[in-house]
């Protein structure tokens, strides 16, 4: 008997220019265009095997072994039900073609970061649900055409469908068909940049994304300033900086736009802190760093979280590790050169 199964891997993107509000919350529209880097060490993946078979009586999906829920109408549902639609589609149009979209399926998803290293894994993982839903069901889709549907998983998602420089396009369509993800520049063009991931804090966030970009949409005035009168400019400026290769000025809004999307989540009522005094002392090093060399040679950006991901030319990486490793004398590699887990022991400046 044949058997259906398709295995995909998707890698974890980190943003320089924030998502943050959305403009509509079933089709996770956002209130503001979006830019990041498509992290390519081979330890920040999510693997996803979907299987489809006539045996199986309803879908079902295991995250790192433990079985998950799958709301009805929730966001797996949704994606789920949207690729099993195109696959119809596929059907429809080669009778010969096996009637996947009829069966069930079983999903099995794995990060291999340990969950420890306090990412937020949901940008990888409906990536790699996506793709290897798509996989499976040889859906003739490209990647935007894809991200389309794992934004609605995690809007985040939309960007990890990609490699390299990705913007993700608000797009103005009601029904969301262009608001998707678009390849800026492949990680070829400018392979110099790196990526230090330093793990401040492997704690549960305190406030969800999606809870708090809701009340940030309905109570801060900076956000409307923000979306209005910020992104659509930085977002072009940053995609010029990435086609020359201008380090300082991509680092320059990369760390301006980090501050601005902290800034818009104290401005929330209530507030909300997702930095910690760690995360604030690895600004004020890398702000000393820079100012000291009379020139930007690495910017920091942290998400909904006290963990600081640090750009760099690759030259200046072990400068900067050891740089940090003065203040946080006990961080550990963790799992590469490339990850220090800087735990609060150390001395703040
Ligand atoms: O996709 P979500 O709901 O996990 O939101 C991600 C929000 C940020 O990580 C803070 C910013 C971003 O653009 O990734």
């Amino acid at each position: 008997m044949a058997l259906y199964q398709a295995t995909v891997s998707a890698p974890v993107n980190i943003a320089c220019i924030k998502y943050w509000g959305k403009r509509d919350t079933k089709l996770i529209l956002p209130t503001n265009s979006s830019l990041s880097v498509t992290l390519d060490q081979d330890h920040l993946r999510s693997t996803t095997t979907s299987r489809a078979d006539p045996s199986f009586d309803k879908d079902r999906l295991w995250l790192n072994g433990k079985e998950e829920s799958i709301e009805a109408g929730g966001r797996l549902a949704t994606c789920i039900s949207e690729l099993k639609r195109l696959r119809a589609v596929v059907e429809a149009q080669n009778p010969t073609a096996p009637k996947l979209s009829t069966y069930s399926v079983h999903i099995a998803s794995r990060n291999n970061f340990p969950t420890a290293a306090g990412l937020a894994s949901s940008a990888s993982g409906f990536a790699a649900l996506v793709a290897s839903l798509a996989a499976l069901y040889e859906l003739p889709a490209n990647p935007s055409q894809l991200s389309v549907i794992a934004r609605q998983g995690s809007g985040s998602a939309c960007r990890s469908l990609f490699g390299g420089f990705v913007a993700w396009e608000m797009g103005s369509a009601p029904d969301g068909s262009d608001s998707l993800a678009v390849e800026v520049a492949p990680r070829e063009h400018w392979p110099d940049i790196h990526a230090l991931i330093c793990v401040v804090s492997d704690d549960k966030k305190g406030t969800s994304s999606t809870s708090g970009m809701q009340r940030t949409v309905e109570t801060s005035p900076l956000l409307q300033h923000r979306i209005a009168q910020v992104v659509p400019a930085r977002m072009d400026s940053i995609k010029d900086a990435i086609l020359r290769r201008d380090f300082p000025t991509f680092a320059r809004i990369t760390m301006q736009d980090s501050n601005q999307f902290h800034a818009v989540a104290l401005d929330t009522e209530p507030p909300i802190f997702y930095l910690n005094d760690v995360s604030r002392a690895i600004i004020a090093i890398i702000t000393e760093y820079n100012r000291a060399a009379g020139a930007i040679k690495a910017a920091y950006t942290y998400d909904a979280g006290p963990n600081a991901v640090i750009y760099a030319p690759k030259e200046n990486i072990k400068e900067i590790v050891e740089l940090l490793l003065r203040y946080f004398p006990q961080a550990q590699p963790f799992p590469d050169p490339f990850a220090l887990h800087v735990d609060n022991q150390g001395s703040i400046p």
